[in-house]
């Protein structure tokens, strides 16, 4: 593959601290950065470039690892709109639109449900992410979750098992045997198409023994564990993920101290972030449902490890925009610019347990944006605005 070289850059986030300096986000200036088979290989002074087969002119601009999206639902059909108008004249949400998709999807042909999630995929790529968890679970049945997780697989690594969502509607007299029909045969199904499992864990989804027992069960066949908790109201759910060594546990808009002290307890000697729990918050969630965010600046002075991401699906949190959670975050939940652009980068990275993404470093895979602004600042100071001017996957520019 020829190799590329991003020249004049004004600003580069690089998010590896260890060299000491530019504070947490690594930031280093006026560089230039290499590219040979999809990996970052060298970054320098832009005084002393090697030569390359390309070449690319950031022209001062700024320049950051690609977002890392490490919660989103791409597989539905149909959309909430009406809802999210009800809501908006003043209904509350209570998750219960889940089943109103579970329906849709269900009815969807595997080129409908295809083609919603290659539409979302790209838009969000367009908007610099360039690596995007998608769950499956409005499906909820078998044959419904497994394809909906092939089709998540044709576009990423990332898929993750999410039978666990909802009890449907034909199993709400019995929702023990729905969580044995999980995690029996629709585990059995799932689990090849899939490298995560996940529960809604909050009232009127499922209660902490259910969760333990459906995410036990995909520890035991491979699963990573992941955990919707806390989003509507407090409840076991962040415990939970702890107690599992879950890479993320996902909202955590309502916590008490003893949630966050669980989390703080999984930093403890975690140099790499490997054995580190995640907490994942998701603004554009409460944007769209008019409740309070979730506060980060308890979570950051705490000392735990936050991501942002975008919860992308039709109900909740209807948005791709990673630069519009980093811009709700700053203005919203108390982080500043630096900690919101690690959050959406590095700390994606973390949740989804990888140490080659959100990060821009030699041997780190070449995803980047280029802005059209000079600093990362820009994110969170011009909101709405399109300021991603060129994305970079595997080196490709896209
Ligand atoms: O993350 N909380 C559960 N699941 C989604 C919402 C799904 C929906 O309303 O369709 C969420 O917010
Ligand atoms: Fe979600």
């Amino acid at each position: 593959m020829p190799s590329l070289l991003v020249d004049n850059i004004g600003e580069l986030v690089t998010n590896d601290a260890g060299r000491g300096e530019g504070g947490p986000l690594g930031i280093r200036r006026r560089v230039a950065l290499l590219i040979e088979d999809g990996e970052v290989v060298w970054i320098g002074p832009t005084t002393d470039t090697p030569s390359a087969d390309h070449r690319i002119d950031a022209a001062g601009s700024a320049v950051l690892p690609g977002f890392v999206d490490s919660h989103a639902h791409l597989v539905f059909a149909g959309d909430r709109a009406a809802e999210f108008a009800a809501r908006m004249a003043g209904e509350r949400y209570t998750g219960g639109g889940i089943r109103t998709t579970v329906g849709a999807t269900r009815a969807a042909s595997d080129s409908e449900l295809r083609a919603t999630v290659r539409r979302l995929r790209a838009e969000a790529l367009r908007q610099g992410t360039t690596t995007i968890e998608i769950k499956s679970g409005y499906g909820l049945t078998v044959v419904d979750e497994a394809r909906s997780l092939r089709i998540a697989a044709e576009v990423s690594t990332e898929t993750t098992f999410l039978g666990a969502h909802v009890v449907p509607a034909e199993y709400a007299a019995r929702p023990d045997d729905y969580v044995s029909l999980v995690c029996g045969p629709m585990l059995a199904a799932a689990a090849p198409h899939a490298r995560w499992i996940d529960v809604f864990c909050e009232r009127g989804a499922f209660d902490a023994d259910h969760a333990r027992a459906i995410l036990t069960c995909g520890q035991a066949v491979g699963l990573g564990v992941r955990v919707h908790a806390n989003q509507l109201g407090p409840g076991p759910g962040v415990q939970l993920g702890v107690e599992l060594g879950a890479a993320s546990v996902d909202h955590c808009t309502h916590l008490t101290d003893a949630d966050v002290d669980a989390l703080v307890s999984t930093r403890a000697g975690d140099e790499d972030g490997g054995t580190t729990t995640v907490a994942t918050l998701l603004p554009g969630a409460e944007f769209s449902t008019r409740s309070p965010y979730p506060d980060a600046r308890r979570l950051l002075d705490a000392g735990v490890t936050v991501a942002l991401a975008t919860d992308c699906n039709p109900g909740s949190s209807y948005t791709s925009s990673m630069p519009f959670c980093i811009a709700l975050a700053v203005r919203e939940m108390g982080m500043t610019p630096a900690e919101a652009v690690w959050a959406a980068t590095a700390g994606g990275a973390r949740a989804l347990r990888r140490d080659d993404i959100g990060v821009l470093r030699p041997g780190a895979r070449a995803d980047l944006v280029i802005l059209d602004a000079p600093s990362h600042l820009h994110l969170a100071y011009r909101p709405g605005v399109p300021l991603v001017r060129q994305v970079l996957h595997n080196g490709v520019p896209r």
